[in-house]
């Protein structure tokens, strides 16, 4: 096993974290003892992150004391890895359909680290006592697939995220036009995240894991 970012870990060509819940799955991954210990396989079909890695990224901002703000937790598939890694930090987890927040709520019981809060992302004042009272985050990860994904997320970054901190939007290209190129709509996302005073640090395509998607890192321009 070799630690490629701050509690991630690859062996072969997979990625994995250790498992904060020995024994326990979260969606049925395959977990692996190395030296007693046990690692979670990150499904790169299932989870973006995984799939960014296999993609070549290099700037992935979580280490193991972050804060992040999670937007679209869902029922927690990703933030299950996040929680892994996070082993003293917090995820405060948004999601505003309560199937999937009924699973999360499961989760959570056994991740201590996670945050779930039932609530829409564009409107942030929904749960700004929770941040206020968290602190500003290092890092906000947005994952809604809707048609103002970008402008969910910048809107989180302005009111949420520490001046040093990065964001983590992954793309949903489809969900904002399917009629046009992929690469035409990320060139479209990109400059609106600039005009807003963001820099768009690494910028990486999922396919094949993820079809006609993106994961742009990004932080506050100096
Ligand atoms: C692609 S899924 C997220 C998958 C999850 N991030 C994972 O990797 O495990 C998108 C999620 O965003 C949620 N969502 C959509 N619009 C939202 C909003 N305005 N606020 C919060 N959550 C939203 C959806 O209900 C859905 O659960």
């Amino acid at each position: 096993m070799q630690q490629v970012f701050e509690g991630v870990y690859k062996q072969g060509k997979e990625y994995y974290t250790k498992n904060a819940v020995p024994g326990k799955k979260v969606y049925g991954e395959e977990i692996i003892t190395v030296n007693g210990v046990g690692y979670r396989h990150w499904n790169a079909f299932r989870s973006k992150p995984a799939a960014a890695f296999k993609k070549g990224l290099k700037n992935w901002p979580l280490k193991k004391n972050s804060k992040v703000l999670y937007l679209g937790i869902a029922e927690g598939t990703t933030a299950s890895h996040f929680s892994d890694i996070l082993t003293r930090g917090v995820i405060i987890g948004v999601e505003v359909s309560s199937k999937p927040f009924e699973k999360l709520l499961l989760l959570c019981e056994e991740r201590k680290n996670i945050i779930p809060v039932l609530a829409d992302a564009n409107k942030p004042e929904e749960y700004e006592d929770i941040m206020r009272e968290a602190g500003k985050v290092d890092v906000v990860y947005g994952d809604v697939a809707q048609p103002h994904q970008t402008d969910v997320l910048l809107k989180n970054c302005e009111e949420f995220l520490k001046d040093d901190g990065f964001f983590v939007l992954m793309l949903k290209t489809k969900s904002i036009d399917v009629t046009k190129p992929v690469k035409e709509i990320i060139g479209r996302e990109e400059e609106k995240i600039r005009k807003a005073g963001f820099e768009v640090v690494e910028t990486v395509l999922l396919d094949p894991f993820e079809k006609a998607h993106a994961c742009i890192i990004g932080r506050k321009s100096a």
